[in-house]
């Protein structure tokens, strides 16, 4: 039986959004976390996250302006810095006493990493997520990915992470006709799992020889999977000549959706030209996983018991376990346990 249930973690870094969909000079609105964010990008290029709520009079920032430097209320004028200092309060007369320095908008931890912007949720004020930084993936250099999509999928953030930890669904989900899994011909898998920083990794083993495209990275083409909380997925897959790796990571909009970040990052110097493919079959794919959690959810919203099975369902028992681990351990003030141990799951697929 599963109880599931998803709490929203915090103290985590959550990817927010694809650096290359946030220009210079401009402001967007999101819900992440449950928590509305005014993310802005200043004129030098420098990305920052303020909660979108005017400290004034609690107007959303975002029904005013940017200049690339401050944001202006749209209400009274006050002005904010990218740090959320206020900066400027129209209505004061020079004689009047008022120190407008102690007025701040809420300011998030922002960094941006490998071309994806994270935001660092907490409730400590003295946190600013240096101590446990935002995951990067080595082997694919500092720049951005090849492609970055985002879908948003109906459903809690522990049904997304199971999506991502599921290894027997893309026989019957993904099935189009440029990549015919078929359900009939399922082969036995065998994968060694060992305990990773707050998660688990599918240890690097040879992928199959034959598969053309993995020969573009060289010979000896390996991979590796690590999954870690709040729900990050690392594949790594690196040959004797080149790496490509794909970063999945989930973020609760609130308890009742979630939007799935995907980055593919490659090395070869000429990826870029099939850039747009690689999107458009990103999208297919992901498109896939998000309408079963669609249908998925008429089922869901009656309740039902659900259950999970060995060895298929062990990696969403794990998700389960280290999440509940985690928030038991900062509910005690203790060092986290993974509970994880490592072993070899076996399933069709
Ligand atoms: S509500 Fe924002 S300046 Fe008054
Ligand atoms: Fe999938």
């Amino acid at each position: 039986m599963l109880d599931t249930g998803a709490p929203l973690l915090k103290n985590f870094w959550y990817l927010v959004m694809p650096g290359n969909q946030l220009r210079a000079g401009a402001t967007q609105a999101l819900t992440v976390m449950g928590e509305p964010l005014l993310l802005g990008r200043d004129r030098d290029g420098r990305a920052f996250a303020l909660l979108d709520i005017c400290p004034h009079r609690g107007i959303p920032l975002h029904y005013g302006s940017f200049d690339g430097r401050e944001v202006t209320c749209c209400y009274h004028g006050w002005k904010f810095a990218p740090d959320g200092r206020c900066t400027e309060i129209p209505s004061l007369l020079p004689d009047q006493d008022f120190d407008i320095s102690r007025i701040k908008a809420r300011s998030f931890p922002l960094r941006e990493v490998q071309g994806n912007i994270w935001v660092y949720f907490t409730d400590r004020r003295d946190d600013d997520g240096g101590a446990r930084p935002p995951p990067e993936i080595v082997g694919v250099g500092d720049g951005p990915p090849l492609t970055s999509i985002s879908q948003t999928f109906p459903c809690d953030i522990d049904q997304a992470a199971f999506g991502l930890m599921d290894p027997t669904h893309a026989a019957f989900v993904h099935t189009s006709w440029w990549w015919k899994k078929d359900a009939r011909r399922l082969r036995q898998k065998e994968k060694h799992f060992e305990p990773a920083p707050l998660g688990w990794r599918m240890t690097r083993h040879r992928l199959p020889s034959e598969h053309r495209a993995y020969k573009l990275l060289g010979s000896n083409v390996t991979t590796e999977i690590t999954y870690s909380l709040p729900g990050v997925r690392i594949e790594q897959i690196q040959g004797e000549r080149h790496a490509a790796a794909s970063l999945t990571a989930i973020t609760p909009v609130d308890g009742e959706t979630t939007v799935v970040h995907q980055s593919l990052y490659c090395t070869l110097g000429w990826a870029g030209l099939i850039k747009p493919l690689a999107t458009r079959l990103a999208h297919v794919f992901l498109g896939q996983d998000r309408d079963v959690v669609v249908k998925q959810q008429e089922g869901l919203k009656h309740q039902p018991t659900l259950m999970l099975i060995d060895d298929a369902d062990t990696q969403a028992k794990w998700f389960y376990r280290v999440k509940k681990e985690w928030q038991r351990a900062a509910a005690e003030g203790r060092a986290f346990e993974n509970p994880v141990k490592a072993r070899t799951l076996r399933w069709r697929s």
